[in-house]
């Protein structure tokens, strides 16, 4: 049901994932295992989000074989120096119950720590070992991009990054493409926002027969972005995954990218200057 894009690693990942964050407990498994009822099978979950547990206990409920998914975590910024990556890498698995991450990713730069490029080796030595696939960053500007490929010769596979109607990114999006990095979206729908009453939007859920959800997430698919919207409600997640058998016009996806907004982060985390505290 969802097509795969290819990495530039050679592994394959699916044009849409599921997000996790703030779904967690015996409510977050039934969440996810839902979704996975539904056709989900990229999780991302986080080091940060405090429920590597609960999506691998869904995984394993679900009675689906491992190889049928396509699991990313992330790597917080109290782990960036190389020794601690390498065990917050190990110790994410041991929490999943999983013996491979399919993606794993440095969740922020940090680069006022400037340790990034320890946590990036550690994960180039972790796929050596066979812990991780394909590994990515998320947050990341061209000069951290830059200094990873310079200082490593490994390029990511994979920049998660803000992108929704408000934040489109389309400099960091190109950037991206330039260097062979597939981007992919955190919060895709805003977060909920005001952008999912958005009359260019909701005018095209009309036209379409979709609701304002799908029309925002098959826009970010014709950009060749990956979304990872997160639903918990279950509509939504049905209905997120239902995005392949229509098509916007290039008018119609300029007119979702004129939404954007100079200040439009929803959280104004710049990651020049976004500290994660633990
Ligand atoms: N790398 C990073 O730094 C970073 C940062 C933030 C997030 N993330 C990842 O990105 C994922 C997604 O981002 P997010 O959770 O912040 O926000 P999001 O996916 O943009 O939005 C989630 C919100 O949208 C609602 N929603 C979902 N589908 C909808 C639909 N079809 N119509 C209307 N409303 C809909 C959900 O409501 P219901 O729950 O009620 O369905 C929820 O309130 C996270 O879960 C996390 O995995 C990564």
């Amino acid at each position: 049901m969802i097509p795969d894009v290819t990495l530039n690693d050679g592994f394959q990942m699916p044009a849409l994932g599921l997000g996790t964050f703030q779904v967690r407990g015996g409510q977050g498994v039934n969440q996810i295992l839902a979704a996975i009822k539904d056709g989900y099978r990229s999780l991302d979950t986080a080091t940060n989000y405090d429920n590597e547990g609960a999506v691998g206990e869904a995984i394993r409920r679900s009675g689906i074989p491992r190889a049928d998914f396509f699991v990313t975590s992330k790597l917080p910024g109290k782990y960036h120096r190389y020794a601690d990556a390498t065990t917050a890498i190990q110790e994410s698995l041991y929490r999943m119950g999983l013996d491979y991450f399919d993606l794993f990713l440095i969740h922020w730069p940090l680069p006022k720590r400037d340790l990034y490029v320890q946590a990036w080796q550690a994960m180039v030595d972790a796929r050596q070992r066979g812990l991780i696939r394909s590994i990515g960053v998320s947050n990341f500007e061209p000069e951290h991009l830059d200094r990873l490929i310079k200082e490593t010769g490994v390029v990511p596979a994979v920049n998660q990054l803000e992108v929704h109607p408000y934040w489109v990114q389309d400099r960091m999006l190109k950037e991206d493409t330039k260097r062979g990095i597939i981007t992919e979206a955190w919060s895709p729908l805003g977060r909920g926002s005001a952008a999912l009453k958005e009359p260019v939007i909701v005018d095209l859920a009309k036209k379409y027969g979709k609701n304002v959800g799908q029309i925002i997430l098959r826009w970010h698919v014709q950009r060749n972005v990956v979304p990872i919207p997160k639903a918990s409600n279950l509509v939504h997640q049905r209905t997120n995954l239902d995005l392949f058998d229509f098509k916007l016009t290039p008018d119609e996806i300029q007119a979702i990218n004129d939404l954007s907004q100079p200040d439009g982060r929803i959280d104004g985390q710049d990651p020049n200057e976004y500290e994660e505290f633990d």
